[in-house]
């Protein structure tokens, strides 16, 4: 069933690596847990009804499939663009296919509760949403940064039930979350799950968030067929941890002709350490939070200082399969500034009528600086990842609209 969702190539062995990419590091303790929500993985996938209830969720709850639009206005700039619309999705982006998937499996070991760190708040809401649904406690870690950023998405966590950790240690960001919820975690094991937020930590994380966003390629392919013929020139997606962007390029993998560009956050510039999160682009091989990846780190291996205007963006490591398919030459890293995404996020509101989340706002500011490069005959496919309602507060601020 797994070979049937993920091309092989991003399949991990039995030890969870992806190449040198990928495995599982970490606490013994916490070895036992992983090892039960493997088996579980592994049997769920397998299992008729629950891939029928997740079904029935995905097409009654979250309301896919989400459409493809054809951007007509953006693509006046040379290439058309299309957007395939995750933002379309209860909860406002695609973290909830994985979400669902994840309460559904916590459910079924018989746990009470789900745990998970946020950035930008769209995993938490997404979370917390499934949790309600599915009748579990959630607890939800998250920045003291991006609590004061992207605070609808707090309020919405807290009338949805959850209960939010705010992570003051550090940068009080993504990574300190990521910390956090794991040291809970390991504080109550027997009756909780880790619910990840994206392709990252030890496996069998990175694999079972992308079976769970796998969705999201295969709906696009099979749709951009029926609905334009053939297949675009280059599918595009941001990428922080990356759930998004494998979610769209895994059903793509094997056509060749199709480019699977990936978009990461050139912050206020490369040049400036510290002040970006392009990991893909000039991070070093080794181990963050429990797995091997690109990551950007001090001399002496710690992870080093990020920033990205995107709170979701906003992470030093990256998920192992893309470190892997960069490796082989399948995937192609790029990267967009935080005033390239203010622009996109501008551009996409103003000409087309959709308000993007400023994560998927790199991905429509890469598609904008491509399309004016190439013919009107070359067709590029975005993941539109998420809504905006998130930022606006903070666009209007920053814009001084
Ligand atoms: C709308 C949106 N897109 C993208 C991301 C980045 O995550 P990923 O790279 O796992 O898709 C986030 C993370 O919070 C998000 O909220």
């Amino acid at each position: 069933m797994v070979s049937e969702q993920l091309n092989a190539l991003v399949l991990p062995d039995a030890d969870g690596n992806f190449g040198k990419h990928g495995g599982k590091i970490g606490h013994p303790q916490l070895a036992a847990a992983l090892a039960e929500i493997e088996d579980g993985f592994r049997q769920i996938i397998r299992d008729e009804a629950f891939i029928g209830e997740m079904k029935r969720l995905q097409a009654t709850y979250v309301g896919r499939p989400s459409p493809i639009y054809h951007a007509r206005t953006l693509s006046q700039r040379g290439a058309q663009i299309y957007l395939k619309r995750e933002d379309l999705n209860h909860t406002g982006a695609h973290k909830i296919n994985h979400c669902i998937g994840e309460v559904l499996l916590a459910k079924k070991l018989g746990k009470k509760k789900v745990i998970a760190e946020t950035g930008a708040g769209q995993h938490g809401v997404a979370l917390a949403t499934a949790a309600a649904l599915l009748g579990l406690e959630c607890e939800i870690h998250m920045g003291v940064v991006d609590i004061a950023k992207e605070h609808p998405n707090v309020s919405r966590m807290k009338i949805l039930g959850a209960k939010i950790v705010p992570v003051s240690a550090g940068a009080g960001t993504l990574k300190e979350a990521v910390d956090s919820a794991f040291e809970s975690y390991m504080g109550q094991l027997g009756d909780s799950m880790f619910a990840i937020g994206s392709v990252v930590g030890p496996a069998p994380y990175p694999e079972m968030v992308a079976y769970f966003q796998s969705i999201v390629g295969h709906e696009a392919r099979e749709q951009f067929q029926n609905q334009y013929g053939g297949l675009p020139d280059e599918v595009i997606a941001c990428v922080g941890g990356g759930s998004n962007a494998l979610g769209l390029f895994n059903a793509f993998i094997d056509d060749t002709d199709v480019a699977l560009v990936g978009v990461e956050p050139a912050g206020e510039g490369l040049d400036k350490p510290g002040r970006h999160a392009a990991t893909m682009t000039l991070g070093q091989f080794g181990n963050i939070q429990g797995f091997n990846c690109y990551y950007l780190q001090e001399a002496d291996g710690t992870p080093a200082a990020v920033h990205s205007i995107a709170s979701g963006l906003d992470y030093p490591g990256v998920g192992p399969q893309h470190c892997h398919l960069k490796d082989i030459g399948r995937g192609r890293y790029e990267t967009a500034t935080d005033a390239e995404c203010l622009d996109a996020f501008m551009a996409l509101s103003r000409e087309e009528g959709i308000i993007p989340a400023l994560e998927s706002s790199h991905a429509v500011a890469y598609a904008l600086r491509r399309a004016a490069k190439l013919g009107s005959d070359k067709r590029l496919l975005v993941n539109l990842s998420g809504r905006g309602d998130k930022d606006i507060d903070f666009v209007i601020e920053k814009l001084a609209l």
